[in-house]
């Protein structure tokens, strides 16, 4: 008899563990990261450690996101979407995917992240900050005899023929926030003359937008137009990465984290936003090599950022260029007036 209950309590602690009760289960948090993945799974591991809260962190393109997202918006998979350029973060607001959430912590952000919540009413805020540049493998230019960059006009150039990367702006927050900075600098036709022009030179779209400057490290391109704190990444692992600010000025990311509309873990997901403002969490991006600078005016700007201050920054206009219509406008048009031309 004694035995028989004893069987019995096994057989049940075993249904409970295979099965779990409610107050067993681990609250669990579904996260779209577009960051690089090495500062994604500092998110993920830091927040779990914290909370005790089971994350599932996928990193894709900000581009991707977006078109996931909208995909899924009669049945949400995602909780949050943290990390990625500003503009689809702001398209996602004005089609309604995502919803208004207002931290606390708000007082606490840089204008630009706050700017970035009042385009977005609310349903957005920046994370971090980063400009565009042109970055490129100083060993490579040299032995192939190739002048250096300086503006973006060099790019055109037909002695770089098959020596430049990007990414594709349709996949990549990076690259369409390369497409609205050229059209912001040149006006729209001159603008995409010149993308025309490079186009020739384009060895290869790629699907993220930091992959052409780890191409470039690796000698598998000359050049690469990216973000500059990526660049500074590879130069900080000892690659021969120059970083060019490009003479006409350049444009700007607002790196930016949105909660999505109808989400199956709303409170785990505010949860995740109030720690991700966090100054010492944001002061742990350099630990994972990344050198944006912070939103939070208390988290520590890695001494690797490249300072906003000290470029020649244009007045990137998010509102209009995280709007639904022109950014659908614009990659429309980059597909098929660029996209298509012969190489
Ligand atoms: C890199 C940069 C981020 C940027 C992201 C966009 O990870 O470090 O600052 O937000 O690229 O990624 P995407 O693949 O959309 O261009």
């Amino acid at each position: 008899m004694k035995t028989k209950q004893f069987a019995f309590g096994i057989a049940v602690a075993t249904a409970c563990a295979l099965t779990g009760t409610p107050s067993q289960a681990a609250e669990k948090l579904n996260v779209l990261c577009a960051a690089d993945d090495q500062w994604c799974n500092l998110m993920e591991s830091t927040f779990e450690k914290e909370t005790g809260v089971d994350v599932s962190m996928v990193r894709k393109s900000s581009g991707e996101i977006f078109a996931q997202i909208k995909a899924e918006s009669r049945n949400p998979k995602v909780d949050i979407w943290w990390g990625g350029t500003g503009d689809p973060h702001l398209q996602a607001a004005a089609e309604d995917l995502t919803v208004e959430y207002k931290s606390p912590q708000l007082d606490s952000l840089l204008d630009w992240a706050k700017n970035q919540a009042k385009d977005g009413s609310y349903k957005t805020v920046g994370i971090y900050a980063g400009a565009l540049g042109i970055g490129y493998n100083e060993e490579l230019l040299k032995s192939k005899g190739l002048p250096a960059p300086k503006c973006w006009a060099d790019l055109t150039n037909p002695a770089y023929k098959g020596e430049i990367q990007m990414a594709n702006p349709n996949s990549s927050g990076t690259a369409y926030t390369t497409l609205a900075t050229v059209v912001q600098l040149f006006g729209e036709e001159k603008g995409f003359e010149f993308l025309a022009g490079l186009h020739g030179n384009i060895n290869q779209y790629t699907k993220s937008g930091s992959a052409p400057i780890k191409a470039a490290a690796r000698g598998e391109t000359t050049l690469a137009i990216t973000f500059m704190h990526d660049m500074v990444k590879q130069v900080k692992k000892g690659f021969p990465i120059k970083v060019v600010a490009p003479c006409e000025g350049t444009g700007y990311e607002v790196g930016s984290m949105s909660i999505v509309k109808g989400a199956r873990n709303p409170e785990t997901a505010q949860k995740f936003a109030e720690f991700a403002l966090r100054a010492d969490i944001q002061s742990l991006a350099a630990d994972a090599e990344a050198y944006q600078v912070p939103s939070n005016a208390s988290a520590t700007v890695p001494d690797e950022a490249p300072k906003l201050s000290d470029l020649k920054l244009i007045e990137y206009d998010f509102a209009t260029y995280g709007s639904s219509d022109t950014r659908k406008r614009l990659l429309k048009r980059w597909d098929d007036e660029i996209k298509s031309l012969p190489r």
